[in-house]
């Protein structure tokens, strides 16, 4: 579908789905949260902050005093790890489990809230040992394994702020990132198992490591057992160093506004945004939302998040969200279809999970793999479905609810990005009458608008620009090293006012219905990548003369990469093996995840008069669609002439 065509099927979409009376009646929260949140928007998350544990005291809710920068929780100290493990191994909880884990091969772990506590404090000693300081910044390039948690909660536990970096980026993507980021020290682990295979971590990292003079330690966790290379005096095993550690390690309380982690994202122009989160608010914001979304009762739910812990949905609803509430996770290392198709399904049957929240791509997937497969299973279970990284269509919302969630289940659309830390807009599973595909309405505390571009609030069954009008507390504090970025790319469009860089519509009722970015940035498959940064990777190979990539809707994956390349003179005539070769720069430069889906090449690109290539064109040329308004360009011809070349080629 197209844009247009999927802000049709929204505008067309009239059903809806009150919750269960059985689930409103036990809901951890009432629709008065929304009027309390309302009257005293700052005395709510007061409220909300109670559910934290603060070595001392905060004196103030907020101070906004230096907008766009905020502190949260002013004075209050605190200490992630603690809040996530300790209080509840003291609060007796030690026996619950923390983490079903489930390898892709079919190997288990079940770690408790005990296990947890040992583990990371283990991991802590070692890090310190390794002169790991309050304040550095450690990398994390892990599979979905217990360590990555065990790694994040360590250096949370110390104070070193970590950077997670998801196993599908390059060595060159790491390198980058742990250039900008300063980094000395770095976890990895040998590999970890792919659809059926071991597949490399630690390669990639020695690769990256040759730019990285300043890394002084490799930490390496063997989980596959492949051959991996050596550097003495920098790389260490893990169960060298970590397993004979202590147990015991006293946390110390950091300020609320302690760095908590820092998360890279795509944005508009070639270089990632090291998206900083800090302590209290984050924590404050996650775990609030985490048990008002989904309706978490720690006693009794298998929550399970299916996404990947090197984004953020994995940071805030695998870890930290979870955490804080003393909740019992699934973590899956693998694909979905590793073995077989119903892989997912045999894991909720397995561990009776009662909730599950993933991206609609996987939603998308499972529908063309056919709702045969979800019906072997028993998922009666599951109480609660969540979604979340893109908007879903009315037909996968309705699939999911239906195959999946028995006809019964709500469904929570969740909107929010790595720069918001929480979830900022969606139903409330006990209360909301949800619509298929929209995201509903702002969560109590959140004060959430769709703007015109005068900055004016549109009226109902109009669309425009979702901005968050107030603070909030998970959001990002600024961009690591680039303030003027951070103010100029969320702040300077509406002053005062947070701009999301969605478009979005109100419907008739008011309530918010996101359609998706309305900047350079692309969601393929719920993985948020950048067109420049893309066209930067193929213009640094040395056949490429220009280039231009667009993002086209796609069935699956919501948006799939179309790239247009022009060559240079002396690379002309490659064929296939230029495109071949061009595709593989990318995935070395960025990621598999980046590799466009198709690499056109083309003898010009269409271009307003003062040079700015109008991607609007591409976007209808790689959606097979008359293309829309040429005017503007410096040669209407041009438009002909490329779709000639494509579907010549
Ligand atoms: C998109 C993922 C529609 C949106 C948590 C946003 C959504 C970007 C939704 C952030 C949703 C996320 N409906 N669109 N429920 N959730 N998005 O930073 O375009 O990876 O700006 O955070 O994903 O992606 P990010």
């Amino acid at each position: 579908m197209t844009q247009d065509q999927t802000i049709q099927a929204l505008s067309e979409e009239t059903r809806t789905f009150a919750p269960p009376a059985e689930f409103t009646a036990n809901a951890n929260v009432t629709a008065e949260a929304y009027d309390r949140a309302a009257a005293d928007r700052l005395g709510f998350w007061d409220d909300a902050a109670q559910r934290i544990t603060w070595a001392e005291p905060y004196t103030e809710v907020l101070d906004w005093s230096d907008a766009p920068h905020s502190k949260w929780f002013v004075g209050g100290k605190l200490n992630a790890a603690y809040n996530c493990v300790d209080r509840h191994v003291e609060n007796g909880l030690g026996d619950r489990v923390a983490y079903y884990f489930e390898g892709e091969g079919g190997d288990t772990r079940t770690i408790t809230y005990k296990d947890l506590q040992d583990e990371v404090s283990r991991a802590a000693n070692a890090l310190l040992e390794l002169g790991v300081k309050t304040g550095d910044r450690v990398a994390i390039y892990m599979p979905m394994i217990p360590e990555t948690v065990f790694a994040m909660l360590a250096c949370a536990r110390i104070g070193a702020p970590h950077t997670v970096i998801f196993g599908g980026f390059s060595a060159r993507a790491i390198a980058d990132r742990v250039q900008d980021c300063g980094v000395e020290v770095v976890i990895t682990a040998d590999g970890g198992y792919r659809r059926g295979k071991p597949s490399p971590l630690k390669a990639v990292v020695d690769e990256a490591m040759e730019s990285c003079p300043d890394v002084r330690t490799v930490l390496v966790v063997k989980r596959t057992g492949q051959d991996v290379d050596w550097t003495e005096g920098r790389d260490v095993w893990w169960s060298d160093v970590v397993d004979r550690q202590s147990e015991q390690h006293t946390p110390e309380a950091f300020d609320a506004e302690h760095p908590l982690y820092v998360m890279y994202s795509s944005g508009t122009t070639g270089k990632p945004k090291g998206i900083l989160h800090t302590t209290g608010g984050y924590l404050v914001g996650t775990s609030y939302t985490h048990w008002a979304v989904f309706d978490i009762k720690p006693e009794s739910d298998v929550y399970w998040t299916a996404a990947d812990i090197g984004w953020v949905t994995g940071h805030s609803y695998i870890v930290y969200g979870p955490l804080a509430n003393a909740t019992t996770s699934i973590m899956y290392e693998g694909t979905p279809d590793t073995p077989h198709q119903g892989r997912w399904w045999e894991i909720i049957e397995k561990y009776k999970a009662t909730i599950l929240y993933c991206a609609p791509t996987a939603i998308r997937t499972f529908m063309k793999w056919g709702r045969q497969i979800p019906a072997k299973y028993d998922l009666s279970s599951l109480r609660l479905l969540g979604s979340v990284g893109e908007p879903i269509n009315p037909e996968a919302w309705i699939w999911y609810r239906a195959h999946i969630g028995g006809d019964t289940t709500p469904v929570v659309d969740t909107w929010w990005q790595t720069e918001n830390g929480q979830i900022l807009i969606s139903p409330l599973p006990g209360v909301t009458a949800t619509k298929p595909g929209a995201a509903m309405r702002a969560l109590p505390g959140i004060v959430a608008d769709v703007y015109n571009d005068q900055g004016e609030p549109v009226g109902n069954g109009e669309g425009g620009y979702l901005v968050i009008k107030e603070p909030w507390p998970g959001m990002l504090r600024t961009l690591w090293g680039d303030d003027e970025r951070f103010q100029h790319t969320y702040w300077d469009k509406y002053p005062g006012v947070y701009f999301a860089g969605d478009g979005a519509k109100r419907d008739q009722d008011g309530d918010i219905w996101v359609i998706g970015r309305v900047d350079d940035v692309m969601n393929v498959s719920g993985h948020r990548l950048s067109t420049t940064e893309i066209e930067s990777a193929l213009v640094s190979h040395d056949a490429v003369a220009e280039a231009a990539v667009v993002g086209a809707a796609n069935e699956t994956t919501g948006q799939s990469i179309e790239a247009f390349v022009i060559l240079r003179e002396s690379a002309k005539g490659g064929g296939q093996d230029i495109v071949d070769e061009l595709r593989k720069h990318v995935r070395t430069e960025i990621g598999a995840i980046a590799s466009p889906r198709s690499i056109m090449l083309v003898d010009e690109l269409p271009k307003t008069r003062s040079g700015k290539i109008m991607r609007r064109l591409l976007r209808d040329i790689a959606e097979n669609r008359e293309p829309g308004d040429s005017t503007t360009l410096a040669d209407s011809s041009v438009v002909a002439r490329i779709q000639q070349e494509v579907s010549g080629a």
